[in-house]
């Protein structure tokens, strides 16, 4: 990949003359469109026929645009493979939850773990790697589409199979497996792993032991399709692969992306949770630490489907997006779509242009994204991401044990948004990581909503509190064992018992009736929760009201150098909010947390350094309220709406005052 901003589009010449794809050549060019990706829906245009492939089409293409200084994201097609594979044959297909056979017509339709797809897959996946693989034109490869965007776990034959050999590597013998789950609950003991069904429709719900581990199962089977497939293709082809993900598709993005070269996600987000798009930005930064991110789908004014569609944004929007995209780590921008779909399930959807070739509703916004694009580029190709002192542990696998066990409604991705937006308001430079992330660097660590906290994790973030960091666990954090069931020692386990509390119970805190204080500050506690007895530890937060009135629901615990502070509960509505920015504010200060800003509500900061230490502010507006943020010795710069500005330091280390 060249070392340039990429402004990107996503398009579909096979569905056009050729008439159009030349118009569209001139418009991306005047348009200043430089990347554009293509193909992943395009299996039956390579193989028409079962057998009859060829690429000539895609390999011309890639080759002309380039001619054309537009350079190519690849596709494989495999979202949607062609009616010669799909007719007549309802084995290949996914089946859902329900026992529903999908059928040909939209896209994700095949079971991905079906022997005969992996074969097609295989075959069209190096042909297209032999055709186009070392191409100039071609940067990078993108593997499918949104893998499990439509469908969640596939209950088909094949997966059944698959289901029992993963479960006998797992577990190795049925005894070990009943053991582990508790299976003499409601009369569900297995004599064979034959015998486990998969998470089917049943009178009541399902064991959570199966329904977390069939997750399980399933991302890590869609994980090793993707390995397969990229071990196809760099036998053809260096240039980088990845993949267009989300935080909501039934996948874990850290195990899919592990063998990936860079992350990519999709959003559409609408402005009003402009601190999704944000927390999309640091995880997939986090993701792929040191290598940039793609936005590889967004939408130049609003989303839709034939069944509903989004609000426009505001003009200004999608430049602050784009500025924030590249300033936190992005390298490239990119629409869903070029040219509005002039048939299928997606004729609303915006675009760039018309399908009748004009400039669409967002067309300004485009135009002047690529202004700013070319302002940054010199900037961002000479800076990187300043590393925050803050690190924020976000996890599909949590995500999943919620998905099994949601409470009254618990919703992982906006839960951990609602938290994560309390760093972003107090203007926290911070950073996202998976499970396995490094936190060599970091001063405070903050693990919510992790139910199963692994050895390997707990054992990290020791090392991690005994060589200085302050570590605040919860709430939710460490109250089901690696099997999805409760721990038989100690409510949280091995986590509460090294931070110094004794769990006395774990129960839903009704916010209605029941508030906490700490730090001076009373609010209501709500959300699954648990209440200590100090044991070592000090408790620095209280129970005001409710059942466990004068337990501690916030305790803080020195260990080696630093400090584990554990958050038994969730502060809730406006008081919450104080309450939650007042905790993280006083172990931020504690933890010596330094990289931060001041900025107004609705602006945002993205600290960037060169290698030899100088420092840089991308500061934008993203809510269209204008904002203000304070420069040490410059003082106050105001912002107008949407807009930003690179505030250059010149002496190293300013920034770093708080
Ligand atoms: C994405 C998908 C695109 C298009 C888009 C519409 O989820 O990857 O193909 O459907 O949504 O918003």
């Amino acid at each position: 990949m060249a070392e340039k901003l990429y402004h990107g589009a996503c398009f579909y010449p096979e569905l056009w003359d050729e008439k159009t794809i030349a118009e569209d050549i001139e418009l991306m060019k005047k348009t200043g469109i430089n990347v554009v990706r293509i193909g992943e829906f395009a299996w039956s245009k390579m193989e028409p026929e079962e057998g009859e492939i060829d690429v000539s089409f895609f390999k011309n293409m890639i080759t002309r645009l380039y001619e054309n200084g537009i350079e190519t994201v690849l596709c494989t097609p495999t979202p949607t493979p062609p009616i010669w594979f799909s007719h007549g044959h309802p084995e290949r297909m996914h089946i859902d939850q329900e026992g529903r056979v999908m059928s040909h017509g939209s896209r994700q339709h095949a079971c991905t773990n079906n022997a005969y797809f992996r074969e097609k897959s295989a075959l069209i996946t190096a042909e297209l790697a032999k055709e186009a693989g070392r191409l100039p034109g071609l940067i990078a490869w993108q593997l499918d589409n949104e893998f499990k965007c439509h469908i969640a776990e596939c209950m088909c034959g094949t997966c059944k199979t698959l289901w029992h050999d993963w479960l006998r590597a797992r577990y190795g013998t049925i005894e070990q497996l009943n053991e582990e789950w508790g299976t003499h609950i409601w009369s569900e003991y297995y004599q064979s792993f034959e015998q486990i069904p998969q998470p089917v429709a049943t009178p009541f719900l399902h064991h959570s032991s199966l329904q977390t581990m069939y997750r399980i199962f399933s991302s890590e089977k869609i994980a090793e399709f993707a390995d397969e497939q990229a071990e196809i293709i760099r036998q053809y082809s260096d240039a980088p692969i990845t993949h267009n993900s989300t935080l909501f598709f039934s996948v874990d993005n850290e195990r899919l992306f592990q063998h990936l070269d860079f992350a990519s996600f999709d959003t559409y987000t609408p402005q009003e949770k402009m601190e999704s798009y944000l927390l999309n930005c640091d995880v997939w930064r986090g993701l792929k630490k040191n290598t940039p991110y793609w936005v590889m789908e967004t939408s130049t004014s609003y989303a839709a489907s034939l069944e509903s569609y989004a609000n426009p944004h505001a003009n200004g929007y999608l430049q602050a997006e784009a500025v924030a995209a590249y300033a936190l780590g992005g390298q490239g921008f990119c629409y869903w779509l070029w040219r509005q779909q002039r048939s299928g399930s997606e004729q609303p959807h915006s675009a760039v242009i018309s399908a009748w070739g004009e400039p669409s509703v967002g067309y300004r916004n485009v135009l002047q994204v690529e202004e700013i694009r070319k302002e940054l580029e010199p900037i961002m190709l000479r800076t990187k991401p300043v590393q925050a002192d803050i690190a924020i542990t976000y996890s599909d696998r949590a995500r999943m044990y919620h998905l099994t066990e949601p409470h009254n409604g618990i919703h992982y991705k906006d839960l951990m948004t609602e938290l994560y937006n309390v760093f972003v308001t107090e203007g926290f430079h911070r950073d996202v990581l998976p499970e396995g992330g490094d936190l060599t660097g970091y001063k405070l660590l903050f693990t919510p909503l992790l139910p199963y906290t692994s050895d390997d994790y707990l054992e990290k973030a020791k090392a991690f509190v005994e060589a200085g960091g302050i570590w605040i666990a919860g709430p939710m954090t460490g109250g089901r064992t690696k099997e999805h069931t409760i721990h038989t020692d100690r409510a949280l386990g091995k986590l509460e018992q090294w931070a110094g509390v004794k769990t006395l119970f774990t129960f839903p805190m009704d916010e209605k009736t029941t508030a906490g204080e700490a730090f001076g500050k009373e609010a209501p506690l709500g959300l699954w929760s648990a209440v200590f007895e100090p044991e070592g530890a000090e408790a620095v937060g209280t129970v005001t009201k409710g059942v466990t009135s004068g337990k501690a629901f916030l305790t803080e615990y020195k260990a080696g150098k630093g400090k584990v502070i554990m958050l038994g509960s969730l502060p809730r509505g406006e008081e919450g909010k104080e309450l939650m920015a007042q905790i993280i504010r006083h172990y931020a200060s504690e933890a010596g947390v330094t990289v931060k800003t001041d900025v107004s509500p609705g602006t945002i900061a993205a600290p960037r350094e060169t290698e030899d230490g100088q420092t840089f502010w991308v500061v934008v507006n993203m809510d269209g309220k204008g904002g203000r943020v304070t420069v040490p010795s410059e003082g106050t710069i105001t912002f107008e709406p949407y807009e930003y500005k690179v505030i250059e330091f010149k002496k190293e280390g300013v920034l770093h005052e708080s």
